[in-house]
């Protein structure tokens, strides 16, 4: 059905030209129409302001089948979330409690929680279970915008419970309307079958979990955690490597806990996204700032897990483009609802409202490379966006904590 929308008061379209991410001055540029106006099918078919829209609807040509007034809403492309741990079993609230009365996420760790104790309670649950768990996060986070998701395996770490996740995220991929991006992350911790020979786990993955995972087409992407008391830069390289030998593209957890220079190997081995870079170098900067990864901020973690927040000025000054995304999972960030990362984005990072709109829409979509798809509201791409219940994009960070969503529409269709 072709639709007009018009009066729109904040059109936030991200025209512009989007081949490559936005970096320095652009990542402030998001292209509003105020009293805009916008017409589509399952693709955009025109964008302008209302008083050419009612010009066009004189002469003929628009032809819309249904005609809407959004007086005192915003429109924009919706949120891609590059960056979440979305499948997963089992309840870490306890843990959650442990770190509010003063235990550290490392110690936590130590003692056995953390990330190993989502492994046992994945390993544990059926494929049937791990759907039924992730739909009702992926409902919440459509509910509050998100047009895009990456989710990543991780918590099975071994070569069936990972392909079990894989598996669930496929099942997502054919029950939901969105984009949904599956990665691949068997280097997210070592199992406790290996805790006493890391390098024979990296050679499973090198050698049966990548092989697999590939041969059954179940990844876009394969992640490592490259960090203090994770993996190292060797055992990440060579995980990589191989990775790209199976047609897999990279993205890094890198710098998390500590700089262990992971943000320089991303740039080495052409990363299309490193994460977090919390204690990220300014050696690691510089050459990121030399290739084309984007930098993926995650201000949710650092917030949940009372951290320091990524640099993200400085990251800036160096011409990097930045991506934002939630990190959803249920140990580091429990929550879906990309309105407070960015809430959180402009607050702690230090970003301005128009780069937090540009890194959470056409950069989260080049992060995902599906920049030709979506991230923008341009003729041709399809339309899909979001419509928020109030008068300008500011208020998503000064009224926080609220859902200002009112619907999603997703290929010209509305899906919430
Ligand atoms: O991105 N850093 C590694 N992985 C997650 C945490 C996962 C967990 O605690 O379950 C993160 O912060
Ligand atoms: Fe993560």
């Amino acid at each position: 059905m072709k639709i007009l929308l018009k009066e729109i008061s904040s059109l936030v379209t991200l025209v512009g030209n989007n081949s490559t991410p936005r970096r320095g001055k652009l990542m402030n540029e998001i292209g509003e129409i105020k009293d805009g106006a916008l017409f589509f099918d399952d693709k955009i078919l025109w964008v302008g302001t209302t008083v050419e829209a009612d010009i066009k609807l004189q002469n003929g040509e628009l032809v819309p089948e249904q005609i809407v007034s959004l007086k005192g809403r915003t429109v924009f492309p919706g949120f891609v979330d590059s960056h979440t741990h979305l499948v997963f079993a089992g309840d870490r609230s306890g843990e959650f409690a442990k770190r509010i009365s003063g235990v550290s996420y490392k110690q936590i760790a130590k003692e056995g929680g953390g990330i190993i104790s989502t492994v046992s309670a994945v390993r544990k649950a059926s494929e049937e279970e791990l759907f039924d768990n992730a739909s009702k996060y992926l409902t919440n986070a459509i509910q509050h915008g998100t047009v895009a998701i990456e989710i990543k395996s991780g918590y099975g770490l071994d070569t069936g419970n990972e392909i079990k996740m894989l598996r669930v995220i496929e099942r997502l991929r054919e029950n939901y309307p969105i984009y949904i991006v599956p990665t691949f992350l068997g280097a997210h911790d070592f199992p406790p079958e290996y805790r006493s020979n890391p390098d024979g786990y990296v050679e499973l993955i090198c050698n049966e979990m990548i092989p697999r995972v590939s041969e059954m087409n179940l990844a876009k992407y394969c992640d490592c955690f490259v960090d203090d008391g994770y993996y190292t830069l060797q055992q990440a390289e060579k995980i990589f490597k191989t990775a790209m030998q199976y047609g897999l593209k990279v993205r890094v957890h890198a710098d998390e806990l500590a700089d262990v220079g992971a943000g320089m190997l991303a740039a080495k081995v052409g990363a299309i996204s490193a994460d977090h870079l919390l204690f990220v170098s300014e050696d690691s900067l510089q050459a990121l700032s030399e290739t084309g990864t984007i930098a993926t901020l995650l201000p949710g973690t650092s917030y949940f897990i009372r951290m320091p927040y990524a640099p993200a000025k400085k990251i800036l000054q160096y011409s990097i483009p930045i991506a934002l995304a939630s990190d959803f999972n249920p140990g580091s960030c429990f929550t879906e609802n990309m309105q407070i990362i960015l809430s959180l984005a402009v607050v702690n990072l230090g970003l301005t409202c128009e780069q937090a709109i540009v890194a959470s829409t056409i950069n989260g979509a080049h992060a995902l490379e599906i920049a030709d798809k979506i991230g923008s509201i341009e003729v041709g791409k399809d339309a899909t966006f979001v419509i928020l219940d109030c008068s300008s994009y500011i208020e998503i960070f000064y009224h926080f904590g609220v859902n200002h969503v009112q619907s999603v529409w997703v290929e010209g269709k509305k899906i919430a």
